[in-house]
Formats: structure tokens, C-alpha cells, sequence
């Protein structure tokens, strides 16, 4: 049966995990991974601790495997949907294309450790969703231990993400005590198996109160506590509200444990179900729709390869319309250059394959010899471009030279590439009198990524030192104010766009200098216009 490209497009489902370290996220992406036929078993993905690993270790790990597949994209067939999930990474290999990878979802799905809440990592990675504007769905895991209360846990998502939230699930006990999940939709209990916790069995019931409850719990306090939490939820908790979840408003949360294989397939099923197939994207020539049959894509990520031998990069494209074909031509705007799209991979669980063709929604790898940005657009005839893409606050920041000054040139090359992949922002004093180069990056990681880089790739020694500053803020206003600002801070930075950049060493300071300047706008990313 020949699939129409509409249903192509529609079956697609692109979608990233964010969680805090820890979470449980290798465990949960596994899980789905296995329910999608991508891996034979759970338990396989490699690379799960590899960001725990000390520097050298992770550098051979790359080496090893080319590429670090693990960390970018991965896709499987689930029913009818096509899936893709986006990787990003955690622990101190977070760099700012984490955050650029959210760029390229359609929708993102929040892990959260139900004896944690919601932790440091989370919270900035659902601020970058929460600008988006794009569905969130949570999944609270490890239920299998005891943890925070499911109305504490809402409250904390309300409180501290500001986010309202709608249980699709509802636990009946915790950890030792646990016993089931009641499926709010399909008026079912999951019950908990703890000899072999994915074996489950479900159970019709015609609602919290239905008898069968009592008899299949056996726990008059569980069962007792339950029903006055499902009337406590349908009196005062949120309505499920399909606009609502959609733009980010209000979260579906479902309970269950990832490593006992535990919710995770009704989780999947719900939440492909919910999510968004491709969605528009803004350009300059108005609104590209996924369904539009004209090629186009962006490059959200370029990760280089770390075998010195093979100085190639790989630039990861967001497909945003119509069908690429191996061999086909296309336009690169920034260049005004046409191109052949000749040897592109896409990502399965551990290997990367030639593409043949790939829809509105994929992520399809390219081949870089150095001719792509972050945020460049590819298209199909024509010559529009997405929107910028954003660069966030960085938060460790070091003065940057080079130790011998005869290698000027490799290094002004070294960065200039550097920057471009994303991997550091680069700024330049304000002030002329003590002119410096300030790196800036997410992860302290990327520093020693920087220093390796420019050393074997470009042959060039640097010198870092710390500075103490822990955030960035762009700032806009009128020229007067600006003026007033520029002359009273040390601390002003231009970055590679010359756009103004404000550098604090603490929250106190920011909000003593926004408080003094209340005309200025202080910016979290450089995308000044969300
Ligand atoms: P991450 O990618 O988010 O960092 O988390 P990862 O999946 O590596 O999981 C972190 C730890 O939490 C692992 O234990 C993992 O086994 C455990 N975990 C994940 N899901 C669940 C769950 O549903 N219940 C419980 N009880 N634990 C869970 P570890 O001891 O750090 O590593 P390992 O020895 O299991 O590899």
C-alpha cells in the first residue's frame, strides 16, 4: 500500500527527553527503544555513563565509535509512527547545543525522579521549551521507591516551572507499597507485579469507586487514601484541555517506573497519540508548513569528529518540509550556493545509514567539510531563511589567548570554527582600553573540549583563566540609556554579531544593575524578540 506523503508527514514524531542526571532518561529512551523493535534488548544503548567518564576517557570513547551517535538522534518505528528522538546530553558534557537540540522538537517529554521533584538541569531545559511554546508531557519515574507525594510533585511543577499539570495516571501506593496506576482515560488499573514488574496486568473498572478495587488491593488505607485523591483531582485539579496541552500550558503527567519496564509502553502509546506531528516554522518569507512539498530544513547542530585523522564534521538538518532525495539539489541560502546532497545518514539505535529518502519531521546528518553554520537553511528552489537561531547565557566563562603569538592565524581559524559549530560563544571587551577575548560556555566540559580541539586539530597551545562571572544578558534599549549603562559597567561585552552583552557574577549583582536601569531589557538568550 503506497503511503500518501501527507500521512508520511504525519506519522512523524519528533520529540527530545529532558531530565536532570540521573532521572532515568538512558533508561526510559532503552525502554522505548526496545518497544520499538530498534534494540533486541534493553539495556544495550552504549555510552550510559560515558559523560561521567574523566576528559580522556570521553575523547577515546568518541574516537572509538567516529561519532557519538548515542548523544544526537535516534529513530524507530512504533506501530504507525515513525519516531525520532533527539538526545540531550546531561552531566557536564551539557553544552549550549543541548539546548539548540530543542529547537529542532516538535515536543518534549520531562523526566523527573519521583523522590527529586524538579531539579537544577530541568528547570533550564524547560525554560528553552517553555520559549518554544511546545507540548510537554512528564513522566515521574522510579515509583518503585518511595518519593514525593503525586499532589506535592504538582505543586512543585506549578510552583517552581509554572507549569499546570494533568495526571493521566494516578499511583496507588509508592516503593514497597506500590501497587498500581489507575488510567485515568481508559478507566483501567495497571496493577504492579513486584516479583516481575513488566508483567501487567490491566483491569477494567468502571471508576475509583468500583468494588473491584478493594478486593484486588487488599489495602483498605492505599485504596481509601486513593478515592479521596481522585475526588480531591476531578473537584479542584486542572480539566484536560487539548488546546491547552498544546501550547505548553498544561502538562499530561503519567506515573511508572522505567527500569521495571513499568508504564513506560502506555506512556508511549498515550503520548504518541498526543503529540504534535511536524509543526510550522517561521521564516523570513512567511510560515513554512511541514505538508508543503517544497524541500526545506535547518542545521540545528554540527558535532565534530574527533579522530584528528578525519576532520570532518556532521551537520545534523531538521527537515521542516516536503521529502528529501538522496542526490538532490538544493540551495544554501547563506551561501547562495546550490548543492548536492549526496551521502546523508540517518541514526538508528547504534548505527548510522545511508538515507534514501526522509520527511518533514526527520533529522537527516550531512556530511560537513566546513560549509555549514549552526542555524543555516537549506531549500528546494527558493531562498527564504528560518529564524535566527538562538544563543543562550553561558555560565563559566575564561579570558582566551593564544601562547604563541606566530600562530595567530591557526587560531583566529581555530575559534572562528569553533564558534561557528556552537560549541563556544566567543565576546570582545566593549571597552577599547583593555581589549580581550572572552570565551563563554554552558558546560565547563567545553572548555577542555576547546583546549584539545584547537591544540591536535589547529596546533595551537591557549591560555584559559577563570573569570568569576556566571551569567550573560543581552540587553537592548534606547542609544541614551545604553550610553549610561556602558559607562558605569566593567563588565560589557560584544558578541560575534556585535550585538551588546551584559556579564554578571551573581543574581544580586543582575538585579541591582536591572533595578538601576529600568529602561534596559535584559535578555536570557539572544533571540531578543521572544
Ligand atoms: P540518566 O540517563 O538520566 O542519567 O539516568 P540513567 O538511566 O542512567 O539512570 C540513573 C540511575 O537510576 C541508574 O542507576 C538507573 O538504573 C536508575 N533508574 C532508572 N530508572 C529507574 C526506576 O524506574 N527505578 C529505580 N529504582 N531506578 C531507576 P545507577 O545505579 O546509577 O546505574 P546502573 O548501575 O543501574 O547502571
Amino acid at each position: 500500500m503506497k503511503i500518501s506523503y501527507e500521512q508520511q508527514v504525519q506519522s512523524r514524531k519528533t520529540f527530545a527527553i529532558i531530565s536532570h542526571p540521573d532521572a532515568g532518561k538512558t533508561t526510559l529512551t532503552e525502554k522505548l527503544l526496545y518497544f520499538g523493535g530498534a534494540i533486541r534488548e534493553a539495556g544495550t544503548v552504549k555510552g550510559r555513563k560515558n559523560s561521567k567518564h574523566a576528559m580522556s576517557d570521553w575523547m577515546e570513547i568518541e574516537k572509538q565509535r567516529g561519532i557519538s551517535v548515542t548523544s544526537s538522534v535516534l529513530e524507530f518505528q512504533y506501530n504507525d509512527y515513525h519516531v525520532n528522538i533527539l538526545d540531550t546530553p546531561g552531566h557536564e558534557d551539557f553544552s549550549e547545543d543541548t539546548y539548540r537540540t530543542l529547537t529542532a522538537a516538535d515536543s518534549a517529554t520531562m523526566l523527573i525522579d519521583v523522590a527529586k521533584g524538579v531539579e537544577a538541569q530541568t528547570i533550564k531545559l524547560f525554560k528553552v521549551c517553555r520559549m518554544r511554546r511546545i507540548p510537554i508531557f512528564t513522566f515521574i519515574n522510579k515509583l518503585d521507591r518511595q518519593g514525593k507525594e503525586p499532589f506535592e510533585l504538582m505543586e512543585e511543577l506549578e510552583d517552581v516551572l509554572g507549569i499546570r499539570s494533568y495526571p493521566m495516571n494516578w499511583p496507588i501506593g509508592m516503593g514497597q507499597d506500590f501497587k498500581a496506576v489507575y488510567d485515568r482515560h481508559n478507566k483501567r488499573l495497571e496493577l504492579y507485579n513486584h516479583e516481575n514488574p513488566s508483567k501487567i496486568d490491566i483491569i477494567s473498572i468502571s471508576g475509583p469507586l468500583d468494588p473491584k478495587i478493594d478486593e484486588i488491593i487488599n489495602d483498605e488505607g492505599l485504596v481509601n487514601q486513593f478515592r479521596e485523591e481522585m475526588e480531591l483531582l476531578d473537584v479542584a485539579g486542572d480539566q484536560y484541555e487539548k488546546e491547552q496541552i498544546d501550547n505548553g500550558k498544561l502538562t499530561p503527567i503519567f506515573f511508572g517506573s522505567a527500569i521495571s519496564n513499568f508504564g513506560v509502553q502506555t506512556f508511549l502509546e498515550h503520548f504518541l497519540e498526543m503529540a504534535p506531528a511536524p509543526t510550522p516554522r517561521k521564516s523570513n518569507e512567511g510560515v513554512v508548513e511541514p505538508l508543503d512539498q517544497k524541500f526545506s530544513g535547518f542545521v540545528f547542530k554540527i558535532q565534530a569528529n574527533m579522530n584528528p585523522a578525519h576532520r570532518d564534521r556532521i551537520a545534523f538538518l531538521r527537515i521542516t518540509s516536503g521529502v528529501f532525495k538522496k542526490g538532490m539539489n538544493v540551495n544554501h541560502v547563506r551561501l547562495g550556493k546550490t548543492m548536492r546532497l549526496a551521502q546523508p545518514t540517518q541514526f538508528l539505535a547504534q548505527s548510522r545509514s545511508a538515507v534514501e529518502e526522509a520527511y518533514a519531521g526527520d533529522i537527516i546528518g550531512l556530511f560537513d567539510p566546513g560549509t555549514f553554520r549552526i542555524g543555516d537553511t537549506l531549500v528546494e528552489n527558493g531562498s527564504f531563511e528560518f529564524d535566527e537561531m538562538p544563543h543562550f547565557s553561558p555560565e563559566h566563562f575564561c579570558a582566551i589567548s593564544v601562547k604563541d603569538a606566530l600562530k595567530h592565524k591557526s587560531y583566529e581559524k581555530g575559534i572562528r570554527q569553533l564558534t561557528e559549530e556552537g560549541a563556544i560563544q566567543l565576546f570582545q571587551t566593549y571597552q577599547k582600553a583593555v581589549e580581550q577575548q572572552i570565551v563563554g560556555v554552558v558546560g565547563v566540559l567545553q572548555f577542555e573540549v576547546l583546549e584539545h580541539r584547537l591544540k591536535s586539530e589547529y596546533k595551537v597551545d591557549i591560555r584559559l583563566e577563570r573569570l568569576p562571572f556566571s551569567y550573560a544578558r543581552w540587553i537592548a534599549g534606547e542609544t541614551k540609556d545604553i550610553e549610561a549603562f556602558a559607562r558605569t559597567q566593567r563588565n560589557l561585552v560584544k558578541d560575534r554579531d556585535d550585538r551588546l552583552v551584559a556579564l554578571f557574577e551573581n543574581d544580586f549583582q543582575m538585579r541591582t544593575a536591572q533595578g538601576k536601569y529600568p529602561n534596559i531589557k535584559f535578555y536570557e538568550n539572544s533571540f531578543i524578540k521572544a
